[in-house]
């Protein structure tokens, strides 16, 4: 819109060129603008996405029963690294936890995008770790767990 105006304020001279002139680049801009609209929602959605729409903590703190037997979130270590404050840690690197080989390689760091990726499936984030987890397919429980887990420091 903006190039248009500017085009119909810049042509001072001869109404007949300027409207052989707008004709030809007329659509163009709209169709830019409209692909651009495009690109913008697409990314607009992407974002939606991956952003939990109604992740609730309270929730996934119950949903996080299916993970506490192997992760305290108290600090100390189990089965699992403890996972407090777990946003904002590069994977594998709680000192004193024996990570395996897959994780001590992994060039992660976790956010709620990494988090979600690997709790939906471990083993396609990081092939080869050793939680003996198999993930969980749905998405609001993983998204209610990554909440609660940004609560913890
Ligand atoms: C049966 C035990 C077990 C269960 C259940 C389990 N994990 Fe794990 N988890 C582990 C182990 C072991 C590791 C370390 C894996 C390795 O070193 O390969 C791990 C690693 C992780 C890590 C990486 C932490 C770091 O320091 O990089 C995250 C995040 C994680 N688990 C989240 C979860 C979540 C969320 C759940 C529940 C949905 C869950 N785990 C369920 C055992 C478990």
């Amino acid at each position: 819109m903006a190039i248009e105006i500017s085009r119909q304020g810049g042509s001072g001279s001869g109404m007949g060129r300027c409207h052989a002139a707008m004709k030809t680049v007329e659509a163009r801009p709209r169709r830019a603008s409209l692909s651009a609209a495009f690109a913008f929602s697409a990314v607009v959605l992407g974002v939606i996405q991956a952003l939990p729409a109604h992740a609730d903590a309270a929730a996934g703190k119950n949903a996080f029963a299916a993970c506490a037997a192997c992760h305290s979130v108290t600090g100390a270590e189990g089965a699992g690294p403890h996972l407090n404050g777990v946003i904002g840690r590069k994977a594998g690197t709680v000192a004193g936890f024996n990570y395996s080989r897959a994780f001590k390689q992994a060039n992660i760091v976790w956010n709620a995008s990494s988090l979600d990726g690997y709790i939906a499936n471990p083993q396609q984030l990081i092939p080869g770790n050793h939680m003996p987890f198999s993930g969980l397919p749905d998405a609001t429980t993983r998204a209610d767990i990554v909440a609660y887990l940004a609560t913890l420091r």
